[in-house]
């Protein structure tokens, strides 16, 4: 994969910065465009402060130029990469206009978290050459990106994507149905909403909850996929549970009514010191840490996994 081809990113929030930072740090020419012009020019500050808690030259950080119109940003990129905000008109207007500015051969891809790739595609003439590159949160911590396909999308922009990904150090996976919340949100957001049903039917309180999932079968998701999981202790327990517990799962129509009366009390999570718990400042600072600590962690051993790997695969082809 050639590390001079350009990287657009349209959109420098959360997740926009931090795409930018894996492009840049593989020594690829990045440019990004935001609307608004203070998030821009926080971007270099941004993935500076990324590089030098993963340990990269943050020399690397000048590969991103800053763009205030977004046709300077899509001219001659091989990809653009969209990562404004989680609603769907805007997202269609947006493809429209970069199908319209971006020459014939770029790659045009969706951040979105859930929401169907050929729903954003709706407004643009060329579909074959929209797909999906659903990064999770922090993108330069969280290895993998779902590369997502739709019943238009060229399988050869598919098959360049995910090389692409892989040579940036991303662990990409191909999704092959435009389904809503692709692979990763859908299993997410099922966790989510039968937690969400057990605090509500107070069968414990959220604290408990968490504890469960963490010390639980979560302290093995990180090397035992489920079904990986399943095939190790037998497939035949996996269907006596199902047959048990199945019935009992919560299955209540959209959003649980827990969740609305929250947010319709104000307790919207750890910034307003409520949410599912209560949050003194400190606690959620220690939260943030914790995560942050360990995330960061995580990714400087992949890396120098990753640099002896090469190391090695070059000593042996001496
Ligand atoms: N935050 C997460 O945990 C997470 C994880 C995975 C995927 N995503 C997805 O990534 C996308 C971006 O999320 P985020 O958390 O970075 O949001 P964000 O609000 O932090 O950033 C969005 C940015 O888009 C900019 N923007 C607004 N209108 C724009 C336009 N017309 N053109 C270009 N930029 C525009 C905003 O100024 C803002 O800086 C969303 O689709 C979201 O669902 C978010």
């Amino acid at each position: 994969m050639d590390a001079r081809q350009k990287i657009a990113i349209v959109g420098a929030g959360l997740m926009g910065h931090g795409i930018a930072q894996i492009f840049a740090a593989h020594g690829h020419p990045v440019s990004i465009h935001d609307p608004n012009g203070d998030v821009l020019a926080a971007v270099p500050a941004r993935v500076e402060a990324i590089m030098q808690t993963l340990g990269i030259d943050i020399a690397l950080a000048a590969n991103i130029v800053l763009c205030d119109r977004l046709e300077d940003a899509v001219e001659s990129a091989a990809l653009v990469i969209e990562a404004a905000p989680e609603r769907v008109a805007l997202k269609q207007s947006i493809f429209e206009e970069l199908d319209r500015l971006a020459g014939p051969q770029t790659i045009l891809a969706s951040n979105t978290s859930v929401i169907p790739i050929t729903e954003i595609a709706a407004k643009a003439a060329n579909k074959k050459r929209i797909l999906g590159t659903h990064f999770w949160n922090p993108p330069h911590y969280v290895p993998l990106v779902e590369v997502i396909q739709t019943a238009e999308t060229d399988p050869a922009h598919i098959a360049w994507t995910l090389e692409l990904m892989a040579s940036v150090g991303m662990s990409a996976v191909h999704v092959k149905k435009d389904v809503a919340g692709f692979i990763g949100n859908r299993l997410q957001h099922a966790l989510k909403r039968e937690a969400i049903a057990l605090v509500a039917d107070g069968v414990c309180d959220a604290a408990t909850l968490d504890k469960v999932v963490r010390e639980g079968f979560g302290a093995r998701l990180g090397v035992l996929g489920p079904l990986e999981q399943s095939d190790m202790i037998g497939l035949q327990l996996t269907l006596d549970c199902h047959e048990v517990l199945l019935p009992h799962l919560d299955n209540t129509p959209g959003a649980h009514p827990f969740l609305r009366e929250k947010i319709a009390k104000g307790e919207t999570g750890m910034a307003v010191g409520k949410g599912f718990r209560a949050w003194t400042e400190e606690e959620a600072d220690g939260v943030r840490r914790r995560f942050q600590d360990y995330m960061a962690a995580c990714a400087r051993k992949r890396r120098d996994e990753n640099m002896n790997a090469c190391q090695n695969a070059r000593d042996s082809a001496k």
